[in-house]
This record gives structure tokens, sequence and C-alpha cells, in this order.
């Protein structure tokens, strides 16, 4: 099986249909515009939804001039919600074609076509413009990248002297258990899920300094928790509008994140770094 074979399985990837089922349950069909903030339910696939995306926004300062890429942008909607929110311009860089493809068709209904611009590639080696950006955010999808030091070095290139990296992530607290680590692999399609001090060391080896670390695993498991109790408490609506296949992948993908929690090894971290600021 492929890399992009492997991730686009993965249950989170799958049923892509329940973005238009969603939006046909709000009374949107093909085609039509969408305000953006119909979406917000819908587009956001990390912890905390917009407050998350809303908290990232202050912390690098962004306006209308900045200029920020997105790595593993999803179907957009953390992008779709910074442009909307400080009108900055974000370039939205995906891997998986039909979710790059979800992703344009959402940014272009919901009027956001002249501040976002979606790139479908793999973030090891697309191209990418050097010195561009003066912010690279990520939200759960470096986990997915195999070569991080790699990852790291060319993002560190696309941004300008300056220029600041905003990522949440999973992290590895204690080794994982045999049955837990296949689970990680399969499910989560976990490559590259490390100690906070492995991906602090590799921002520090691509040229980032003043690297915060913060670690998140106390508000994230039990929101892992409480995302699979309400989960399986709403079965018979989700899979009503969505279907009894939707639901169960979903259920699958959340019940895994949260044993993981539970078994102690699966952390969640956030780290804030900037390159060095050119010499006057
Ligand atoms: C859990 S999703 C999160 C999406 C989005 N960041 C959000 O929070 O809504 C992670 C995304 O990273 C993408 N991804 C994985 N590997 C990638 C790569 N090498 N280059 C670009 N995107 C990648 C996946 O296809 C997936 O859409």
């Amino acid at each position: 099986m492929s890399d992009q074979t492997a991730i686009s399985s993965m249950p989170l990837y799958t049923h892509l249909d329940r973005v238009a089922r969603a939006l046909a349950a709000l009374g949107i069909g093909p085609g039509e515009s969408i305000r953006p903030e119909q979406l917000f339910a819908i587009d956001q696939w990390h912890y905390h939804g917009t407050d998350a995306i809303r908290a990232a926004a202050e912390a690098l300062g962004l306006g209308p001039a900045s200029r920020v890429l997105d790595v593993g942008s999803g179907i957009g909607g953390p992008a779709r919600y910074l442009a909307h929110t400080t009108g900055c311009h974000v370039t939205a860089l995906e891997l998986q074609p039909e979710l790059h493809r979800i992703g344009v068709d959402l940014t272009l209904r919901s009027g956001l076509e002249g501040r976002v611009t979606h790139l479908c590639g793999d973030a090891l080696i697309c191209p990418l413009p050097l010195a561009e950006f003066d912010a690279v955010v990520s939200w759960l999808a470096i986990l997915h990248i195999a070569d991080r030091p790699r990852l790291f070095a060319r993002l560190a290139r696309a941004l300008r002297p300056g220029g600041k990296c905003y990522v949440e992530d999973l992290s590895e607290r204690t080794p994982f258990a045999p049955r837990d680590l296949a689970d990680l692999r399969d499910i989560v399609h976990g490559i590259t899920v490390t100690p906070a001090a492995d991906y602090a060391a590799d921002l520090r080896a691509a040229g980032f300094v003043e690297i915060a670390t913060t670690d998140l695993t106390g508000d994230w498991a039990p929101y892992a928790a409480e995302r699979l109790r309400i989960w399986r408490q709403n079965r018979a609506a989700y899979s009503g509008v969505h279907g009894e296949g939707a639901y169960l992948a979903h259920e699958k993908f959340y019940a895994v994140i949260a044993q993981l929690y539970d078994s102690g090894s699966l952390g969640g971290i956030r780290l804030v770094a900037h390159m060095p600021k050119a010499r006057p």
C-alpha cells in the first residue's frame, strides 16, 4: 500500500461525503454559497475547533498583511478561519487530492478565494517559495509525516527572517505498548509521534530559536474521552444523516485515540518557535 493509499484509508479520512451531507442538513445544497461561520462545526479537524485557531492568530499577531502557510490543511477549516477573522492570506497545503478538492470548493463557496490559496502536494517535496511567509502553522498533521527534520528545514527556508512557527500535534509520553503502537500506526496513521524534547530538537536543528513547548495532554486526554462519549450518545442522529458506516469509522478512530491517552503513552503538545531575525 502506498503512503497516500494508507493515509486515505484512515477512518478520519473516509466517508468524505459527510461534508456535503452536513451542509445538506443545514439546507445548503451542492454549489450553493456558504457563510464561513456555517462551516466551523464541520471543517476543523483538531482539538477545540476554532478556539484553537483563534489562540494561534493572537499568539502570532496575524493581520491583513500576514502571509501564512498551513501544513496539512485538511479541508481548509483553519486556513479559512484565519483568513476570515484576521484578513491574512493563507496558503493551505494538503496531501490528499480529495480533501484538497473539497477545500477548494468550500473556500470558493464561502467567498474566501482571494485570501486562501489551496495547494495540493506533499510538504516533504512540493515546491515552496523561499522566505515568503510570516508564519507557518500546523494542526495535527506532522504526526503523519515521515521525515520531520527535512520538513522543518523546508519550513525554515519558506519563512522570512523572524518568521514564526506554531504547531499542535501528538507526542509520546512513554513508549507505546506493542498493541497500542499498532493502533497508532494503522488507525491513526501516526508515523512520527515522539517525545516533545525530540520534536523541539528537530526545530532547533532546522534553525528555529526560542522554542516554547506546552504540554496539552491534561487538556486533550479528557477532551478525547468526552468526544467519544458524546459520539456514542449521538449514534442514532449521526447515522441517520451520514449512515452507519460513517458513524463506525469515526467511532473506531475516537475510541483508539481515547485508549492511547488512557494508556499514558499518548500526549498532546504545542510548539511555538521563530527564525532568527535578519542582521541589521
Ligand atoms: C488531522 S488532519 C488536520 C487537518 C487540519 N490541519 C485541521 O486541523 O482541520 C491532518 C492532515 O494532514 C495532511 N497531511 C498528511 N501528510 C501530509 C504531507 N506530507 N503534506 C501535506 N499534508 C499532509 C492529511 O492528509 C490531513 O488532511
